[in-house]
């Protein structure tokens, strides 16, 4: 665990670590007491949650897999409505194991916390569980814990917005070499459809030395691999005191000795700039892989989901990028069933699809989120047309991401190893293309660099042998 500067902020989180600490022995005798934690949603989430986790950590607990444990806490999503479904199906299941273990602990953050809506019903239909908050206020954690440990109450406490950028939280990370860092929090974009402004407040910047610190910490630390993370990067550091742009935020980062590959998301088209594109050209660290969200083919839709791009930009960026960077990897989201979306706009999506030759691209069918512009359109577009459109666009990305990702057959690459596949003997590890390669090789090697020859394709994954 680290806890990277040590600001106020996490010196009064330490205080009610300690507190809590000196309360376990006696709630469990002789034993250390257990903790599940569960995330849904993106990767900026997934961080909140390490930083949970390590908080539990440092109080005494001890992580496992199974429900059944003293405290369980998720952070929720509420990107999508099945997010939702998903998180309230578990609380089903919770109630009946808090039946037979009444001590069990159970905690709710994240997103779908900042919904009004959903807090009542928790209120009024899940009484049982302990503790809720938001997306604003994860610092407070232990002095909230510290209340659920010594009240029977429901607590919950959610903040509506935060103007401070909280630094220094501890993290307990999934991989040792490899992690996300935030660059910036928050969405002041409003495309019509999302809730993520709602729920996670305005765009706000991370001071560039703040990151820069974090991100030498972490490679102190044994990290190679970075992912800078914000809804939009493209936009990061207009809001600063001291305003920079995040092609010279990569400038910045790509000096820092012993980090060897640079990753970030999400790249919104509309402020994708030529600058950047630039520095990805020349830059040895920043890995060719652009996430680049097109959402809808049809202009019309694009304005109806107020991306404020049109087709034709987004087109002549994706023929930029590829002139620039011939070997990127390109990766997408896309919508269907945007309210008033027609066949012939569907049509449009597709004829995107074909130009971009996207490696991968994430389909969602459109979601309602209750408070956003979208969902008091008219024109919902019915649920069968939108499975079978949704068919259609599922069976062409799959098929054009086969031939986009077998481009590489035959060629030697540099593997960042991650973990032992499935397969006993077999690593798995991704190319800066973020392609997964599986290659016979020793467990000693997880968290280095090798190159290996990309032989077979196997859709979405290579075969290969290392060199
Ligand atoms: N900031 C990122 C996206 C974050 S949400 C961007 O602008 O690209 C991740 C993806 O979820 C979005 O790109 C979008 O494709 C999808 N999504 C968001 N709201 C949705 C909704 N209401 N219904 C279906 N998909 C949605
Ligand atoms: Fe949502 Fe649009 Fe912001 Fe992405 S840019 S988080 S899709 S509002
Ligand atoms: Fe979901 Fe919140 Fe991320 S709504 S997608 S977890 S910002």
């Amino acid at each position: 665990m680290i806890f990277l500067n040590k600001t106020n902020v996490s010196r009064f989180q330490k205080e009610y670590v300690e507190k809590c600490k000196s309360l376990l022995p006696d709630m469990y005798p002789g034993c250390r007491p257990t903790y599940r934690i569960q995330n849904e949603g993106c990767q900026m989430n997934s961080l909140q949650t390490e930083s949970i986790a390590a908080i539990m950590d440092e109080m005494g607990y001890q992580k496992i897999e199974s429900e059944e444990a003293d405290a369980v806490i998720y952070n929720t999503c509420t990107v999508r409505e099945n997010a939702n479904q998903k998180i309230f199906g578990h609380l089903g299941h919770l109630k009946s194991i808090k039946r037979s273990r009444p001590g069990m602990k159970i905690i709710l953050f994240g997103c779908m916390m900042q919904e009004p809506h959903v807090v009542e019903k928790i209120r009024k239909v899940y009484p049982f569980v302990d503790l809720v908050f938001g997306t604003h206020n994860l610092h407070k954690f232990p002095e909230l814990f510290y209340t659920v440990l010594t009240t029977n109450d429901q607590i919950i406490d959610i903040w509506q917005e935060s103007n401070e950028i909280v630094e220094g939280m501890p993290a307990s990370r999934k991989y040792p070499f490899k992690t996300g860092v935030n660059v910036m929090f928050g969405c002041n974009n409003f495309c019509s459809y999302c809730i993520v402004p709602y729920v996670r407040g305005r765009e706000k910047s991370r001071e560039p030395q703040a990151i820069i610190e974090e991100i030498k910490s972490l490679v102190a630390d044994g990290v190679k691999e970075v992912m800078l993370l914000g809804q939009n990067v493209n936009s990061y550091g207009k809001t600063l005191e001291n305003p920079i742009s995040f092609a010279q935020l990569l400038g910045q980062i790509e000096e820092i000795e012993g980090l060897k590959r640079i990753r970030f998301m999400t790249s919104h088209p509309k402020d994708l700039s030529d600058e950047l594109i630039e520095a990805m050209a020349k830059s040895k660290k920043i890995c060719h892989h652009l996430h680049l969200p097109l959402q809808s083919g049809s202009s019309r839709i694009l304005k109806e989901m107020n991306r404020r791009y049109d087709k034709e930009k987004y087109l002549g960026l994706v023929e930029k990028i590829r002139t620039a960077i011939p070997d990127i990897s390109l990766t997408t989201d896309i919508i269907v069933g945007f309210p008033g979306e027609t066949e012939e706009d569907f049509l449009e999506t597709l004829e995107v699809v074909e130009k971009s030759d996207y490696d991968t691209a994430f389909t969602f069918i459109y979601s309602k989120r209750t408070g956003t512009p979208a969902a008091s359109m008219p024109d919902q577009v019915p649920e069968d047309v939108v499975k079978e459109r949704f068919g259609r666009l599922l069976a062409l990305v799959q098929e054009n991401g086969r031939k986009a990702s077998s481009r590489f057959t035959g060629t030697v690459k540099e593997i960042l190893v991650e973990e032992e596949s499935k397969e006993k003997g077999i690593l798995t590890g991704r190319t800066e293309h973020n392609l997964l390669v599986h290659f016979p090789g020793d467990v000693s090697l997880i968290g280095k660099f090798v190159n290996v020859s990309l032989d077979t394709c196997k859709g979405f994954y290579y075969f290969g042998h290392m060199v």
